[in-house]
């Protein structure tokens, strides 16, 4: 009898968890922050853990000193001196860990106002959080869009926070913190990146089957390139080329897409799935994890519930040459 029990299946599942922190593809670490607002975390975060960490040896240093010293051996009969009580020591550690604290609250305290201001000359970006998808909606741009955040570098990004559902959590660690999405009201958060890229983000807060599949990308563009992509955005949605895309734009307001989808400029205004005008410019669908292939999307039409476990988009019993038809208008709606 080894008495290993579930330790070894436990300790496996401890190591490979500790292990994946040794990773070098980590586009979601916070310790690599990507603009202002990250960095003011991360500022904050690193020399709390280097006095926590102080703290947690010097502790365990001492436990482990005096079980070693004071430990059982056979012909050792006198024991350490016993004490009941020591006023001395008891104030000395009351006081050591609230000097501790006072030192930690007062950086602490300061970031997080900073980090409570609102920005009066932002760029405002409403994040509406659904079962399992983001909508971004640039109100005083006249764009929604889905999945893929758009923002220019260098300028604040006020980020209002809402949920069509249940409660959500809205993240990107390498420009913002997180902060919920809660159902009825808005809370807010600024990001900003300093340069140019593609920063992951996702839901934090479980919300259902899908939550792991509740992805998003905050795109961040120099000025002249988000500029362009404002431009486009405003467009009308592209006009379908060829004889299998029109096909499709018809079976799109027919089959019952046009239910719960949008596309400018066509009867279709359904307002419960992502607004799909400009589909076609963004790399990537269904909660940002798949990339947009026709082949992925062909999958996606044909059963989403394989695709996103509990999503909301049913199986529209579509026939595969009216899959193959829509994909061909979807993948054209630039
Ligand atoms: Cu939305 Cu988790």
């Amino acid at each position: 009898m080894t008495g290993s029990g579930p330790r070894k299946p436990i300790g496996a599942v401890a190591l490979g968890a500790f292990l994946t922190g040794c990773g070098r593809n980590l586009p979601q670490s916070s310790l690599e922050p990507a603009g202002p607002y990250a960095q003011k975390i991360h500022s904050l975060f690193v020399p709390v853990v280097l006095i926590a960490a102080g703290i947690f040896l010097l502790v365990e240093g001492a436990l482990l000193y005096f079980l070693f010293r004071y430990r059982y051996r056979p012909g050792r009969e006198t024991m350490p001196r016993q004490i009941h009580g020591s006023p001395r020591l008891e104030i000395a550690w009351t006081i050591a860990p609230a000097v501790v604290l006072a030192v930690v609250a007062v950086p602490t305290i300061r970031t997080i106002y900073e980090l409570a201001e609102r920005p009066t000359d932002a760029l405002r970006v409403r994040v509406v959080a659904h079962q399992w998808w983001w909508e971004f909606e640039y109100p005083d741009l006249g764009i929604v869009t889905a999945n893929e955040l758009h923002i220019p570098t260098g300028r604040q990004i006020l980020v209002e926070l809402e949920s069509a559902d249940v409660i959500h959590s809205f993240g990107v660690p390498r420009l913002a913190g997180k902060q919920d999405n809660v159902p009825g009201r808005t809370n807010f958060l600024v990001l900003q990146a300093d340069e140019p890229g593609t920063y992951p983000g996702q839901c934090f807060e479980f919300c259902g089957l899908s939550h792991a599949n509740m992805r998003f990308r905050v795109i961040a563009q120099t000025r002249e390139d988000f500029e362009a992509w404002v431009r486009a955005q405003r467009g009308p949605a592209a006009e379908p080329r060829g004889e299998l895309a029109r096909e499709g734009s018809e079976l799109f307001q027919t089959v019952g897409c046009a239910a719960c989808h949008a596309i400018e400029g066509t009867p279709a205004q359904g307002v419960l799935a992502p607004n799909l005008t400009h589909f076609a410019s963004r790399s990537t669908f269904a909660g940002a994890t798949y990339e947009r292939t026709a082949r992925n999307l062909a999958r996606w039409l044909d059963n989403p519930d394989a695709l996103k476990p509990g999503a909301k988009m049913p199986d529209l019993g579509l026939r595969p040459d009216q899959i193959e038809a829509l994909v061909a208008y979807l993948q054209g709606l630039r």
